[in-house]
């Protein structure tokens, strides 16, 4: 089985998906406009080749180059898991007469505002929404739905250009710096707790599903830099108050026709139980969240997901073992990171539990956490009690400190 897989090296963890699906069985073939230098070793290893085109962002020059490199070679399936590659990967597929997500439902995974109507269509709970392309349509937008609003682009990530508006003057203030996005959603405010539903999901069934919990909302956790983010994977996916998320995640992978491949959605629960959809990705999320999975559950991750490609369904037996807690540290100050605190007594106390641990060491220049989560690295832990994750987590959120001069 010839696969295509776009962009075999980036995000991070692309090698160890390479890794899997070569693992499955199936011949890789990497597409990217980077060169073969610049290439992780892991997926060097695990690719049988790799075409490097001009331009990733150019679909006709990269079909004519995948058919000048190809030489009449045929292709099975087209696969990416990185957000911006969503679309190309669809027009791969029509392109060469494959079988996968097609190019109709790939921009329900890319347009917020066609998947948050295909879903409405379905009876699923979305917030109210409205797409406005100027200033006066997030006007009528703002008053028809009430304060306060959500205000982000329909193609975002990482939270880029989001803004909660609780009130008139606050939706003066945030125009102005909107007016490089064409086309903006406005929704309905959802208060809530704020989880992941990740699905393995193989011929159009789940094989495996995780549910992820976001410490505090990633709006709030992107607009102040002292927090330190936490994500939980959760053990007990079974428990009552997850019940409706879990059962509104099927009903989105049935409505949106999702076939094959990773997915990556989120939801709110509010304090009333009610649960609203939040956005769903046809790709696994990032910052190192497929390692929690890993870590959750002993197992190999990448390499189901490279069955489910190759295979076309997944038959899994896993076990949840743990609940795994990442915790995402910023330094203070700024330039290079100068020395650490708290790690040591940290260290002692709960050093067995901690399974990964990426802290920027002295030296090194500090990330821009603005624009990635994993920011100046991050310890990764697990637990089989949830009290005693939350309780590790929230010490090594407060009581470790990285600074940067
Ligand atoms: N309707 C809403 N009600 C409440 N909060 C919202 C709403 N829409 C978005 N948010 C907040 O803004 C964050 C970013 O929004 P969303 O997930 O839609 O965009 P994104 O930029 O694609 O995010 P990412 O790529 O980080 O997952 C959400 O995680 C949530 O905290
Ligand atoms: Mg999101």
């Amino acid at each position: 089985m010839n696969v295509l897989i776009i962009s075999p090296g980036y995000p991070a963890d692309m090698p160890e998906f390479t890794r899997g699906l070569a693992e499955a069985g199936a011949r890789v073939i990497g597409v990217g406009d980077s060169g073969t230098d610049s290439l992780p070793g892991l997926v060097r290893r695990c690719l049988d080749e790799y075409i490097q085109v001009r331009s990733l962002w150019d679909t006709q020059a990269v079909i004519g180059e995948l058919h000048g490199r190809l030489r009449g070679r045929s292709l099975d399936r087209v696969e990416c898991l990185w957000e911006p590659g969503i679309m190309l990967a669809a027009e791969l597929r029509a392109h060469f007469g494959l079988e996968g997500q097609d190019i109709e439902q790939a921009h329900r995974f890319r347009d917020k505002e066609a998947m948050k109507q295909a879903l409405d269509a379905a009876g699923i709970r979305t917030p109210h929404h409205v797409a406005v392309d100027s200033v006066a349509g997030c006007w009528e937008a703002a008053e028809k739905i009430g304060f306060p609003v959500i205000i982000k682009p329909i193609a975002g990530a990482g939270s880029a250009d989001t803004y909660r508006v609780d009130s008139r003057d606050d939706l003066r203030a945030v125009l102005p710096r909107l007016r490089h996005v064409p086309t903006v959603s406005v929704e309905e405010f959802v208060d809530g707790e704020e989880y992941t539903f990740d699905t393995i999901t193989a011929g159009g069934e789940i094989a495996y599903y995780n549910i992820a919990w976001y410490r505090p909302r990633p709006l709030i956790a992107r607009s102040n830099e002292w927090i330190s983010p936490q994500v939980i994977a959760l053990r007990d996916v079974e428990r009552d108050e997850f019940a409706d998320g879990v059962r509104m995640g099927f009903d989105v992978i049935a409505a949106l026709g999702f076939d094959t491949g990773f997915t990556h959605m989120e939801w709110y629960r509010k304090a009333d139980g009610e649960v609203v959809f939040g956005e769903i990705g046809a790709r696994p999320p990032g910052a190192h969240q497929v390692d929690q999975m890993k870590y959750a559950c002993d197992f190999d991750v990448f390499r189901a997901w490279g069955e489910a490609v190759t295979r076309g369904r997944l038959e899994l037996d896993i076990e949840r073992r743990y609940n795994v807690a990442t915790i995402y540290k910023r330094a203070r100050g700024v330039g290079r990171i100068t020395h650490m605190e708290g790690a040591d007594a940290l260290q002692q106390r709960f050093g067995e539990h901690v399974v990964w641990n990426t802290l920027l060491p002295p030296g090194t220049p500090r990330r821009d956490w603005r624009k990635t989560l994993v920011s100046d690295g991050f310890v990764m832990l697990r637990h089989p009690d949830l009290a005693k994750t939350l309780e590790m987590a929230d010490a090594v959120g407060s009581e470790l400190h990285l600074f940067a001069e």
